[in-house]
């Protein structure tokens, strides 16, 4: 989609769609100008469809005019109670009334009531992102009309064309993030996952490193490679880093769990623990590789990013792991296997070990860990465990400055009982009641005390069933705006 900023006035631009975002009781009088325009009277029509411009409502009419060929109005609720989050909304919002026709959409929006950068940037993001649709395997691709260009209308200062420019790579590392979710497990399986992280190293110049079954058990990663006993499926441990060109004043590590198919194992998944959908559960993963996909192309200055991701398959065979079995992580802990469902933190566990001794400024994990979490929060939030106050600020500002749910979630110290194991160091899973609490818990053994580290359960975000504001239904690439933001966020810091 091609994307632009055009210094024309509703009154006067001609393309074929025309969406003008109109604040409640339409102050700025854009109904009355658009009558004049379109020789119309749209008062009957408005009064049947009750178009009053409150926030969510939208009216689209078709004009047979030969410079316009539809109006969309979408309702932006008081115009002093817009936020960023507004132009958003709006945005998916025209580019849905827009879909099935091709040339050009005009959108129009009070820019000026935020600021006008990060309103036309998260405005043309969300038409883009809402326009996404994956056809990547049906035999005969469905024709998905919509409008190839996309201009932004308004008095508009030519400077925002250099904020546009984020929004290509911002939108590709999320769309990356979404194909490789919604792929199935017969197509993105570890292997496959170390081929894209491949593809994007060559491609945008970043460093990879590929630890195989055998370097693996050489660092004596038995905590991950108990998973993936049962799978045919080769591991892979995969690490990608982004170094900056100048120099880096700051270091961060982006964990991703990357379970391309998780059957439980032995506690296979029964009942309404929605196997079929366990192909998700490399979410964290694709938000990671997502997220360093639009920082190769951004390329912030003074921060190195180095991506880990211990990607298998929790299958079952002859050799799978037992429930019970005690397994010993690349640091020395001993964990009691009580349940293999539980295989996601067994990942990480080696994971979080690998990225301390990168000795960085911060860890962040991202995982569909806990079904937990999606009872406590459901689709649109994602959980945030930190005992970092400053680390979770700059997440949650990241996430609200992105439009992703996040709410902190307490790392309860005295859950930890519930690890206890009578013979081992540690069990994997703990009682029910809390669960997602007790599995942060079990993370942060892993991680060296001194870094600061936040751990996202993103369990219910990963998916969305029927689709909200920019997301189509489906994988919603959830996490890759919250780290790109956060991480150029520290390069921020890291120049001061
Ligand atoms: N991948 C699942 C978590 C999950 C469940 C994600 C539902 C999305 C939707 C994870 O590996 C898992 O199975 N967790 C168990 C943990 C339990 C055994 C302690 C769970 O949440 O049931
Ligand atoms: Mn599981
Ligand atoms: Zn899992």
């Amino acid at each position: 989609m091609q994307i632009s900023l055009s210094s024309a006035q509703p009154k006067a631009w001609s393309g074929t769609v025309l969406a003008l975002g109109i604040a409640e009781g339409d102050p700025n009088g854009w109904i009355p100008a658009m009558e004049e325009r379109f020789s119309i009277s749209l008062g009957d029509w408005l009064e049947q469809r009750k178009f009053q411009g409150k926030n969510g409502e939208s009216a689209s009419l078709q004009l047979l005019n030969p410079d316009c060929s539809s109006l969309v109005l979408i309702g932006l609720g008081p115009l002093e109670a817009l936020e960023v989050n507004s132009f958003r909304l709006a945005g998916a919002a025209a580019a849905r009334a827009s879909k099935d026709q091709t040339g050009s959409l005009g959108l129009f929006m009070p820019w000026n009531a935020v600021d006008p950068a990060q309103a036309v940037t998260v405005a043309a993001q969300a038409v883009r992102l809402a326009l996404y649709s994956d056809q990547r395997f049906r035999s005969k691709p469905e024709p998905s009309l919509h409008p190839e260009r996309l201009e932004l209308l308004g008095p508009l200062p030519n400077t925002l064309s250099s904020a546009l420019e984020a929004v290509h790579p911002i939108c590709a590392g999320v769309e990356l993030a979404r194909e490789l979710v919604a792929a199935p497990p017969n197509s993105v399986t570890p292997s496959a996952l170390a081929d894209s992280a491949a593809q994007m190293a060559r491609e945008h110049g970043l460093d990879l490193k590929v630890l195989e079954r055998s370097d693996c058990e050489a660092k004596g990663m038995g905590s991950f490679l108990s998973v993936c006993q049962g799978s045919d499926m080769e591991p892979k441990f995969i690490h990608l880093t982004y170094r900056p060109s100048g120099p880096a004043t700051k270091r961060v590590v982006l964990v991703g769990k990357g379970l391309t198919f998780d059957s439980g194992g032995y506690n296979l998944k029964v009942g309404a623990a929605q196997i079929d959908m366990m192909k998700f559960d490399m979410g964290g993963s694709a938000a990671v590789l997502g997220a360093m996909r639009s920082i190769a192309e951004l390329r912030p200055k003074g921060v190195e990013v180095h991506m880990l991701v211990a990607s298998c398959e929790n299958m079952i065979n002859g050799s799978a792991v037992h429930p019970g079995d005690i397994v010993t992580a690349s640091n020395g802990t001993t964990i009691e296997i009580n349940n293999t469902d539980a295989e996601g933190r067994l990942t990480l566990a080696d994971a979080l070990v690998y990225a301390s001794d990168l000795e960085p400024d911060a860890i962040v994990d991202l995982a569909t860990l806990t079904g937990a979490c999606v009872i406590a929060l459901g689709d649109e939030i994602a959980g945030l465990w930190t005992g970092d106050d400053s680390l979770a600020n700059s997440l949650e500002g990241a996430a609200k400055d992105a439009g992703e749910g996040i709410w902190r979630m307490p790392m309860h110290q005295a859950y930890r009982k519930g690890l206890k194991s009578l013979l081992a160091d540690l069990k994997n899973t703990g009682p029910r009641p809390g669960g997602s609490i007790t599995a942060a818990l079990f993370l942060k053994e892993f991680v060296k005390s001194s870094i600061p580290w936040a751990h996202i359960d993103i369990a219910g975000t990963v998916w969305s069933d029927k689709g909200r504001g920019m997301d189509p239904a489906g994988a919603t690439g959830y996490g890759v705006r919250t780290l790109v933001n956060w991480v150029c966020a520290q390069t921020q810091q890291a120049e001061t």
